[in-house]
């Protein structure tokens, strides 16, 4: 089936001592979206970058939509200051929020487009009560943390399940899978219903980010055509 498929780079794997060059590489390269992976050393055993980041690399990103995945507990407080930085989308985990509707709630409040995020354990129950209220829906494919972790293939089932949901809604909800996408499986998440790619070490460990979008592109056309 033909989707309008969208590519996010994830900055995690960039460079960040030249990060405004990098944000800027990937979008000449291609880029849909600039995935924004928040780690606070709490709800993830890792730690990256904040609001003032997001500020930062704001006047880099053009008309390009900065899709801000929080990996952070608890959420509410840093909301408001990512709004402020220029982040467009803003999904959290479920695991992360007290009052999940709430948090939704506050996102939108804020005019940002609220996604809710599943860990490869954390079961679809969450939507049951909010999908409506969703721009997006992201599924981990990897436990989340770390770039460069082998793609959890149990998670296509869940994509699949996710499709059904979303399409049953009749509402326009990004479908957007994270973690160990590559050129030569993207195709079969795809296949099972996403249209949103997170992609971090497949294009920011490339030499060339252009071509590694490209590689993505062909795969998923050659997955329609199919
Ligand atoms: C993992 C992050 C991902 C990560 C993806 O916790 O949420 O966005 O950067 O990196 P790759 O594509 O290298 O698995
Ligand atoms: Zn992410």
């Amino acid at each position: 089936m033909s989707r309008n498929y969208q590519i996010a780079p994830s900055i995690l794997s960039a460079d960040f001592a030249r990060l405004g060059d990098e944000v800027r590489a990937v979008i000449a390269a291609g880029a849909d979206l600039i995935h924004f992976d928040v780690m606070d050393n709490h709800y993830v055993p890792n730690l990256t970058i904040g609001p003032m980041v997001c500020s930062a690399i704001k006047p880099h990103v053009g008309t390009t939509p900065i899709d801000v995945h929080l990996m952070v507990k608890p959420v509410d407080a840093i909301i408001p200051e990512f709004a402020k930085a220029g982040a467009n989308i803003i999904s959290f985990h479920p695991e992360a929020s007290e009052h999940i509707d709430r948090t939704i709630a506050l996102i939108r409040d804020c005019g940002c487009r609220p996604g809710l995020v599943f860990n490869p354990a954390t079961p679809l129950s969450h939507l049951d009560y909010t999908l409506d209220k969703l721009d997006l829906v992201l599924l981990m494919s990897v436990n989340p943390g770390f770039g460069g972790q082998k793609f959890i293939d149990g998670v296509l089932p869940k994509v699949a399940e996710v499709r059904r949901r979303i399409d049953a809604s009749g509402k326009s909800i990004l479908l957007e899978v994270d973690g160990g996408i590559k050129a030569d499986n993207i195709a079969k998440v795809a296949a099972a219903g996403a249209d949103t790619f997170v992609a971090g070490s497949a294009i920011y460990g490339a030499n060339d980010y252009a071509a590694a979008i490209r590689n993505m592109r062909s795969a998923l056309t050659s997955h329609v055509s199919a």
